[in-house]
């Protein structure tokens, strides 16, 4: 495999209407990536251990936020205009410059079609490695109707008939075409230029090279891939099933590298969540982009979490949200309806009740009691917060930055903290208390009568 090159073109140039978006189709996110990020991924996996790979993206007009999308993930990606929506043939010639340097593989593949597995495309590859001119990855849906027939002749695929154009008896055909397809890059793009648009649809379908080449003596496969390997997104309906589908696939994946889900499917991951064997994670957590987690840490139940660092043998939640920046360092605590974001704990530090930390620092072993309230913003800047190690906030403070607390600390609860306050210091920021004795009884009784007045 590895002395094989390969160029694999995605097709998104689709208009995706039936989305209902002003956003392209195949932008729209599964598990926090565009479409078409997850089949440059798969692309990207099955040719890893490749001599050379180049990938080729045909996009419609002016579609320069699926140019950037793609960019981020692939930086070497050239991109190709289709002007006009003419057919997945007349698509794929839109990159004829990419085609006219010769690739041992050639592979095209739908932007729409996100949960394309490594597997089926090295597949695709290994037939063609073997000597097949061209692998067309059919599947098995269980209704067929809309999907091209793939028809077979002593184990040689002959045709794909489109729907429109099949006969009753081919429509009875349940082996379909997927849409991806891998070609021998000696034949591609004769096969594909000799595509004419004599069809009900009036479209240069690529489909139409399989006749060509079985015409040509050429040697024509279809492979059988899983089926959601090839579902195409075409509405937001089928943008969640595909969603279900990649959570279903990812769930099992992480249980079996030694997660403990107590209900997966309440468990939502992102494209990118990295989770150490030996974590628990209690139902209904949701991670966003960009989280990682480490071994021994347990996530309680509801918590959200994106962008954030969770070190070992911590305890997240339950209810608790994590926004980008949250470091966990290992043995520390966040719990219930406390919210960090930008903010780094420290070792065994501790903050289990009703917080806000924001932009701060916090050192080993420190607590910080209920409610305590980093206030970070003035409506115009945010500021820092730095807290040492061993100190202790007691409930209900509020820190106002810019602020530094110093190691050991201790600071009353029910603090307004706005200076410095140096190590192993006790801060009291609050008024005095003043005790009024008997004063109580004395209320009592002035409110008892004019309640009394009032009901005469
Ligand atoms: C296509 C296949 C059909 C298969 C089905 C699987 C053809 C002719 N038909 O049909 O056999 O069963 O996929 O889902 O290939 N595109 C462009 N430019 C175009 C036309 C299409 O970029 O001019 C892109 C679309 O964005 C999409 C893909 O090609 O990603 C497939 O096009 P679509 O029109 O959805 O083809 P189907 O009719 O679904
Ligand atoms: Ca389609």
């Amino acid at each position: 495999m590895t002395s094989r090159s390969c160029l694999t073109i995605i097709l998104a140039a689709g208009e995706g209407t039936r989305m209902k978006s002003s956003m392209s189709k195949v932008l729209h996110p599964i598990a926090g990536l565009p479409l078409v990020g997850h089949v440059v991924k798969a692309v990207q996996g099955a040719s890893a251990d490749n001599a050379a790979s180049a990938l080729a993206v045909v996009v419609g007009r002016g579609a320069e936020d699926v140019q950037k999308a793609v960019g981020k993930i692939n930086g070497s990606a050239r991109f190709y205009e289709q002007r006009e929506r003419l057919g997945t043939a007349h698509a794929v010639l839109a990159a004829r410059e990419a085609l006219n340097t010769h690739h041992d593989d050639v592979l095209v593949v739908f932007g729409d079609t996100p949960l394309i597995e490594e597997q089926s495309l090295r597949a695709a590859r290994e037939k063609l490695a073997d000597g097949a001119d061209i692998v067309v990855m059919g599947f098995r849906p269980e209704n067929p109707t809309g999907y091209g027939r793939l028809i077979e002749e002593a184990g040689k695929l002959v045709a794909i008939i489109e729907e429109k154009d099949a006969s009753a008896e081919q429509r009875k055909i349940t082996f379909c075409n997927g849409g991806l397809m891998a070609l021998n890059g000696r034949h591609a793009l004769s096969l594909i230029e000799a595509v004419k648009n004599d069809n009900s649809k009036g479209e240069y379908y690529l489909t139409d090279v399989v006749k060509f080449a079985h015409a040509q003596g050429l040697n024509v496969v279809a492979i059988d891939v899983p089926v959601e390997n090839v579902i195409g997104i075409n509405n937001r309906a089928e943008l969640a099933e595909a969603e279900a589908l990649w959570q279903a696939r990812k769930r099992r994946e992480v249980m079996l590298s030694g997660v403990t889900l107590i209900a997966p499917e309440t468990v939502f991951f992102a494209h990118d969540t990295q989770i150490d064997a030996d974590v628990v994670i209690e139902p209904n957590v949701f991670f966003g982009a960009k989280v990682t987690v480490a071994s021994g840490a347990v996530i309680h139940a509801f918590s959200h979490i994106e962008g954030a660092v969770i070190g070992a043998d911590t305890s997240v939640g339950p209810f608790a949200r994590l926004r980008p920046g949250a470091r966990l360092g290992e043995k520390s605590k966040v719990g219930n309806f406390c919210e960090v974001k930008n903010a780094e704990i420290g070792i065994g530090a501790k903050i289990n009740h009703l917080s806000y930390i924001g932009d701060s620092t916090i050192g080993h072993d420190t607590n910080v009691g209920a409610g305590v309230i980093t206030c970070n913003y003035d409506g115009y800047n945010k500021f820092q917060t730095v807290i040492g190690s061993n100190a202790f906030i007691g409930s209900n403070t509020s820190l106002v930055a810019p602020v530094t607390i110093g190691n050991g600390v201790y600071v009353a609860s029910g603090s307004v903290i706005t200076e410095e306050v140096p190590d192993n210091a006790l801060a009291l920021g609050r008024s005095r208390q003043v005790n009024k004795a008997e004063r109580a009884t004395v209320l009592r009784e002035k409110y008892k009568a004019i309640k009394a007045s009032k009901n005469k």
